[in-house]
């Protein structure tokens, strides 16, 4: 009997996850000791509420009280942990533990619950629940976000609205910031359109604030409903709002995202009519980014030239972007003018100049910067190295002449030394077969594998082959890469260890 017992105890183990996070930073931040949870305790009751998840009541309760327990607040929250999907134990334990007359639930404990009622859907338990929490006044903010994220996943719009007045009616009263709390969160989950029918719905209760609105502009923005977005827009400004500068930059990048140009830049032109007080070096930099993308320079000059004259200076990242304006256009002098004018520039303006000067080819040059920004003391990133590398051997990775240096030996065979047959035959089957599109060689997975010792080795050795060659340009890339990127990662972690 003891033996199978154990045997049985050890297979459950393992399939409950015992997930202590949440208990371990109570036990943290919460001053009040707290007896640690018995974990023998806790296997002998899980293991009971789950062989035992369809026994009446009454047995499975008196094969609870069989364990003794002594039960707190942790010992449920790491019963829920143990069924994170599923509602029966949970509330099975959770209707055996109301029985004890030395332990009551509090909001945390119920919150937990709701969370696991709310995720194995059982809407008409958690409705129930809910009600019993607003009757003992133990319904939170936090309450709102779970149940609220539940009801509107499952689209059940009408108890969304309904909680408001259910909560309110046991003196949760409707608040705004609950309101907005929850829209807040709704539409970080996608919900957005469940946000705006319910914040429509309860206007007559809670007005909306401008936050609100700005979380639903935000929300379909992020799910790409512009129409909705502007929408909600001209609802705001009608009703007396100024849209904050965040939900107007969030508006236009996503209009830029979607080459909707002549779109973002409606917006922009109603501020600049309107709200000129309120553009900032943000704005113009975005504004910056895109018209320069696009090859747009003399835009990109005016905006340039009028942030100026209000007395706002252009950062790195804004001069870096017209200087890539520039190379799109060709003006190579024009962008160089721009570089000299910065006093000290930072990697942003490297990158602007590299990436147009890749652009019209001019691999050489850029590699140039590149050695010029590590003389500075710039030192590159990794984005700086797939752009040299793409720029050098195209993104689907160019055959060299030599053998011992083309494509093939140092990628190719890099990942099947890699251990990435797979990828490796895959890019081979395609290079071979003339005419067939090679796939997107994976520079920054490749250069990942060998952020190791390996690495330092093998572009050395690589850097030395391709000097051989004349191939200097890349040489001094994989060099630069092998001695500090390379082992980057353990020299960090070993920097912090004492
Ligand atoms: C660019 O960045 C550097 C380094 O952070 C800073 O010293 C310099 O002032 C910045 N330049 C501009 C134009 O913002």
């Amino acid at each position: 009997m003891m033996m199978r017992r154990l045997t049985c105890t050890r297979a459950l183990l393992t399939h409950f996850r015992f997930i202590a996070t949440e208990v371990t930073s109570s036990l943290l931040t919460n001053p009040s000791p707290i007896t640690p949870v018995d974990q023998a305790h806790l296997i002998q009751v899980c293991t009971i509420l789950y062989q035992q998840h369809n026994s009446p009541d009454l047995r499975l309760h008196s094969s609870l009280s069989s364990c003794n327990l002594r039960i707190n607040s942790e010992f449920f929250l790491q019963v829920c942990n143990t069924f994170p999907y599923s509602w029966r134990p949970v509330y099975r334990f959770f209707l055996y533990t109301k029985t004890l007359p030395q332990f009551s639930h509090n909001s945390v404990t119920y919150n937990k619950m709701v969370d696991i009622i709310g995720k194995s859907r059982n809407i008409q338990l958690l409705w129930e629940i809910l009600q019993e929490m607003g009757s003992c006044s133990l319904v939170n903010d936090k309450t709102f976000r779970i149940a609220l994220r539940t009801l509107a996943s499952a689209r059940e719009l009408k108890k969304c609205v309904d909680l408001f007045h259910v909560m309110n009616g046991y003196g949760f009263r409707y608040n705004l910031e609950t309101l907005n709390n929850v829209v807040e969160s709704l539409c970080k989950d996608k919900l957005v359109d469940e946000a705006k029918f319910m914040v429509f719905k309860l206007t007559e209760w809670i007005k909306p604030s401008g936050v609100t609105y700005r979380w639903l502009i935000w929300g379909f923005c992020n799910v790409g409903e512009l129409i909705e977005a502007s929408k909600i827009w001209n609802m705001m400004v009608d009703e007396g709002f100024k849209p904050d500068i965040e939900a107007v930059e969030r508006l236009m990048e996503t209009l830029f995202k979607i080459n909707k140009y002549d779109e973002a830049m409606k917006v922009f032109q109603m501020m600049r009519v309107k709200r000129m007080d309120d553009l900032g070096l943000s704005t113009y930099r975005l504004v910056i980014k895109w018209m320069c993308k696009r090859g747009k320079i003399e835009v990109g000059n005016m905006v340039l030239d009028e942030m100026r004259q209000r007395g706002i200076q252009p950062d790195n990242l804004t001069l870096g972007s017209m200087i890539y304006g520039h190379l799109v256009r060709g003006r190579v002098n024009e962008a160089y003018r721009v570089v000299e004018g910065i006093q000290n520039p930072d990697i942003s303006v490297y990158h602007g100049l590299m990436k147009g000067l890749l652009r019209l080819r001019k691999t050489c040059e850029a590699t140039e910067v590149f050695r010029q920004m590590i003389k500075s003391g710039c030192e590159p990133i990794m984005h700086t190295y797939i752009m040299l590398l793409q720029g050098h051997l195209g993104k689907r990775g160019r055959k060299g002449q030599d053998p011992s240096v083309n494509f093939d030996t140092i990628f190719v065979g890099g990942l099947v030394k890699a251990g990435k047959t797979v990828e490796a035959t895959k890019y081979v089957e395609r290079t071979m077969k003339g005419g067939m599109e090679v796939p997107q060689f994976d520079y920054n997975k490749f250069l990942h594998y060998y952020s190791n010792e390996e690495g330092t080795v093998m572009f050395e050795e690589v850097g030395k082959k391709l000097r051989e060659v004349g191939l200097f340009d890349l040489a001094d890339i994989f060099e630069r890469y092998g001695q500090k990127m390379a082992t980057r990662d353990r020299r960090r972690s070993r920097a912090v260890e004492p």
